[in-house]
């Protein structure tokens, strides 16, 4: 006879981790995540969910005797006395059951089959034929455990999942039913503890959620599937970390240094298909420790040298903790350097490519950018100098031609910039030079004086400059800040510095413009201006891509 169970009113969600690491286990992240997503999307369609956490590594179960009593002497009752008659029961109530466990020789850990091995009294002792279309023949069920859903998730050491879950497929096509559960098995799991890494295992974890919300409304859908496959660090990187991450010398098997441990880790980050055709040495040297290491960075990859032979391209001095923090993400790299915890000499274009050289490759960036249904959609619109400086130099050359049609063309235009300049982001500046330049033009229509308008429009733009080295952003920043990370690059020192006092340049530029054309003009030599008002400009914007390189480099040299 099957025994009905009786369900309340609400989602039960029954997560059994079954890593011996208990609350240190990397797979129960995953499930954890995964729980998340289910839960937020049952209780945004209004309803109740509970989640009961098994963890296996606390509970005391034995391992099953085969004695049989289960089935002959105290049906459905194991004779053995520990914590397993409420894991059945906890079975029983639950809707949604999800197993979570490391990879142990390619199936569960024992801790786990033991708990497995005791499920024996939820069968019936008879021989079945509905043997699950595996074919191997089964026992009835004792309870009705019809309408449950199972999911596996599950983490392994080796690069990829694929060709490792054989045997785990096939044990829980036995004993919940054959494609009767839903799967997320990862490769690299021992990379889910590695702080440093968090950008990366972070995306995947974010998947994970989203498997759970299509799991809560049906079925993990085969776009998130393949995402779920993807591998979280190219074989032969992820193969270099993990070697790495023993710290234990591959010639001599002695063990090495934290120092040289983490050094040889980041070293792993490196992405060779950033080389740029220039082969680079950097250099940390641990200020603190006193130690040195070299790390070639080539075409072929990377390799640290301990022994100091390699001449430095770029040497980073900084306290060992302070590269460990920055490296966990606790600070940020440019914010650290703004406030001088560590300095740079030598090249500085490894500093301002950065992520480029040691973060996430672009394509994976994109991938997973993508693939988390975060990104996709509408790129995010950025901002162009361009659209500021449209209207300004619009201004400037239809109105000295011919201030009636000038002031006309330019007035159009600013009405125009917004579409011709569609797929930029407005800024504040934007829309303040298109307000301005509208008005200094209608001016022109309506009042005249052709000269002396331009002229204040000099004075007005470089006044425009200079008020925002007051505001908490100066203008160039507000263009580029997306390339320093968007609102982030408010805490680098070293960018907002370079930018204030680039701002305040362009600022008194213009301001200095204004009063020489002034002169010049009543001086009766406006000709000369025609040279002199592009030239300067020219200039400044040759000093401003130099400037823009060498003050941070400076700044970073500690000198
Ligand atoms: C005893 C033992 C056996 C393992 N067997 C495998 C294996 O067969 N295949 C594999 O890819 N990883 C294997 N691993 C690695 C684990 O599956 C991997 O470290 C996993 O991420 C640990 O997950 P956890 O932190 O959730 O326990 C094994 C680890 C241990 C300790």
């Amino acid at each position: 006879m099957i025994i009905r169970v009786i369900k309340e009113g609400r989602m039960k969600v029954l997560l059994i981790n079954g890593s011996p690491k208990g609350k240190n286990s990397n797979t129960i992240k995953l499930a954890n995540k995964f729980v998340e997503g289910l839960v937020e999307e049952r209780q945004g369609a209004g309803e109740d969910v509970v989640v009961d956490v098994l963890d296996v590594s606390s509970l005391n179960i034995g391992a099953c005797r085969g004695c049989f009593c289960c089935w002959k002497s105290t049906p459905g009752k194991c004779v053995i006395r520990d914590d397993m008659p409420s894991v059945l029961q906890k079975q029983k109530d639950a809707d949604v059951i999800v197993w979570s466990f490391p990879l142990y020789y390619f199936n569960v850990p024992g801790s786990l089959k033991n708990l497995i091995d005791r499920q024996l009294p939820m069968s019936l002792p008879f021989m079945s034929d509905d043997s699950n279309s595996t074919g191997s023949g089964s026992h009835p069920t004792r309870y009705d455990m019809g309408g449950k859903r199972y999911v596996l998730v599950s983490t392994c050491g080796f690069y990829s999942a694929s060709k490792n879950y054989d045997s785990v497929t096939e044990m829980f096509g036995h004993f919940l039913g054959k494609g009767n559960f839903e799967t997320i098995f990862c490769g690299q799991g021992e990379l889910f503890r590695v702080k440093e890494l968090s950008g990366r295992t972070d995306q995947y974890l974010e998947v994970v959620k989203k498997a759970g919300r299509e799991f809560a409304g049906g079925t993990i859908s085969g776009e998130t599937h393949a995402q779920l496959e993807e591998l979280l660090y190219p074989r032969e990187q992820f193969e270099k970390m993990a070697d790495a991450s023993w710290g234990v010398d591959r010639e001599t098997g002695g063990k090495e240094s934290e120092d040289l441990i983490f050094t040889r880790q980041m070293a792993t980050l490196y992405n060779k298909n950033a080389w740029d055709g220039k082969d680079r040495v950097l250099e940390m040297n641990y200020t603190d420790l006193g130690k040195s290491y070299q790390i070639l960075l080539n075409r072929d990859g990377s390799k640290v040298v301990t022994d100091g032979s390699l001449e430095p391209t770029t040497t980073i001095s900084t306290p060992f903790d302070v590269w460990v923090s920055i490296s966990q993400g606790k600070i940020g790299g440019a914010e650290a350097l703004g406030k001088k915890l560590y300095t740079v000499n030598g090249d500085f274009s490894l500093m301002m490519n950065w992520n480029k050289f040691f973060g996430q490759s672009e394509e994976s960036r994109t991938k997973q950018g993508d693939s988390s249904g975060q990104n996709s959609g509408a790129r995010e619109k950025k901002p162009s100098m361009t659209t500021l400086l449209i209207p300004w130099i619009t201004f400037w050359v239809a109105v000295s031609i011919n201030p009636g049609v000038g002031s006309v063309i330019t007035m159009s235009v600013c009405a125009l910039v917004p579409l011709l300049m569609w797929s930029c982001k407005l800024v504040i500046w934007d829309v303040l030079s298109i307000a301005l330049v509208s008005v200094m033009a209608g001016a022109v229509k309506l009042w005249g004086h052709a000269e002396l308008v331009t002229n204040a429009g000099y004075l007005v733009f470089g006044l425009l400059w200079l008020f925002s080295c007051l505001t908490k952003e100066p203008l160039c920043a507000s263009y580029i800040k997306h390339n320093y990370g968007g609102e982030a690059a408010h805490k680098n020192l070293l960018f907002m510095k370079t930018n204030y006092i680039l701002a305040f340049a362009w600022g008194i530029l213009y301001v200095l413009t204004a009063v020489w054309t002034f002169f010049l003009n009543r001086a009766g030599m406006g000709k000369s201006l025609v040279v002199v008002n592009n030239v300067i400009p020219l200039a400044m914007g040759a000093f401003t891509a130099w400037f823009s390189k060498w003050y941070p480099a400076h700044m970073a040299s500690g000198k």
